[in-house]
């Protein structure tokens, strides 16, 4: 664990590096407002490379920290951009003097005129999010980070490769998909029950997204202090959502129904993550974007590891088990 002055120098270097160029936003500039903000995090992920060439010089520890601090630095600042672009609200650049979180809420919500004031129930949320969603073994997209960088390509690209691994639905999409759910179901008439019995009915693809995990089968451990964040946002900001009122219907008929009871079927970091940023007012399109800068150090992190431990190039093993024997047809044949 970092000493008091290692740590307060970390955060100096990283707000030192919070700049980022004008020319990125000309870039940015070039997509349609309809793009989906994961594809256009990993361009420029990608593209700030081009901005920062010596960040790609990873043989030395000094170098790797340059590099990480730099991505730390510019990665919030690409992704309040990404947010207010598909608003047509002008692009800002943060307060030095703010904390992480406080600085990254008033990136992402200031409106052009007039001052922004956090809640501290509002910060205190997206820390434990952010926190929590770190890292979380070998999924899909730490396992891609690792992988691209394995090559000795640099950090950023190896990010922007982890940013496209976490868009997919199975990944990092899920919390987007549990607010579709809700949506739907209140498009439906609101009738929870029936959407429970859908659930449970084997005859019926449908499934609670935002119950049960693959690991856990418990309640997810993250998931207990999400809950509570969620509660106390919802009340502290005193959100009327008919979606919401839904989440918490599902949420009680499922921990009390002995179908989810005996699969230990609970809800998940997905379900309390996605009623946040809904309450906060962010677009479904940007939970996953969020998702993505709460798991960055952590893809930061395996990818140091790595590059320290001088891990060979990455090459999963593939066990062929097709025919043994093919006979060629000729192309006129086939
Ligand atoms: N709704 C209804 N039934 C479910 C659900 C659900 N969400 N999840 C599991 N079940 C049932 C299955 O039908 C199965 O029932 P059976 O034993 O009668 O056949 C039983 O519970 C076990 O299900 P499995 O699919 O074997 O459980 P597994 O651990 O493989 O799957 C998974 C975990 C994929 C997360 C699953 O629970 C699911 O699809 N959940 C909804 C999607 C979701 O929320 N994904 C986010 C995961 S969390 C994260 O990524 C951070």
């Amino acid at each position: 664990m970092p000493t008091e002055e290692q740590l307060e120098k970390f955060h100096n270097d990283i707000k030192a590096q919070s700049h980022v160029d004008e020319d990125v936003k000309k870039i940015l500039d070039g997509f349609p407002k309809s793009a989906h903000p994961m594809g256009v995090l990993s361009s420029l992920t990608s593209a700030l490379v081009a901005f920062n060439p010596s960040s790609v010089n990873v043989d030395s520890e000094e170098d790797m920290y340059k590099a990480i601090v730099k991505i730390l630095a510019k990665f919030p600042v690409l992704t309040a951009w990404t947010y207010r672009k598909r608003l047509g609200l002008p692009l800002d650049y943060g307060d030095d003097s703010l904390r992480y979180v406080d600085n990254f809420v008033k990136m992402m919500f200031k409106k052009p005129s007039g001052e922004y004031t956090s809640k501290p129930t509002v910060v205190d949320a997206l820390n434990k999010l952010l926190i929590l969603h770190a890292d979380h073994e070998q999924n899909c997209s730490t396992s891609t980070v690792r992988i691209v960088g394995s090559s000795h390509a640099g950090l950023f690209v190896s990010i922007s490769a982890g940013i496209a691994a976490l868009w997919g639905p199975l990944h990092g999409g899920a919390n987007q998909a549990v607010i579709e759910m809700l949506e739907a179901i209140k498009e439906d008439g609101g009738d929870t029950k029936k959407f429970m019995a859908k659930a449970k009915d084997k005859d019926d693809p449908f499934r609670l997204m935002g119950f049960g995990h693959r690991v856990y089968k418990n309640f997810d451990p993250r998931a207990k202090i999400i809950k509570k964040a969620a509660d106390d946002v919802l009340e502290d900001l005193g959100i009327e959502d008919p979606v919401l009122d839904i989440a918490k219907a599902l949420e009680k008929e499922a921990l009390e129904d002995p179908y989810f009871v005996e699969r230990k079927l609970y809800p998940n970091v997905d379900f309390y993550s996605g009623i946040i940023y809904r309450a906060l007012g962010i677009p479904v399109e940007m939970f996953t974007p969020m998702f993505a800068l709460g798991r960055l150090p952590g893809w930061i992190a395996q990818w140091r590891e790595m590059r320290l431990q001088k891990e060979p190039i990455g090459r999963p093993r593939q066990i062929y088990v097709g025919a043994n024997l093919r006979s060629f047809v000729p192309i006129e044949k086939r």
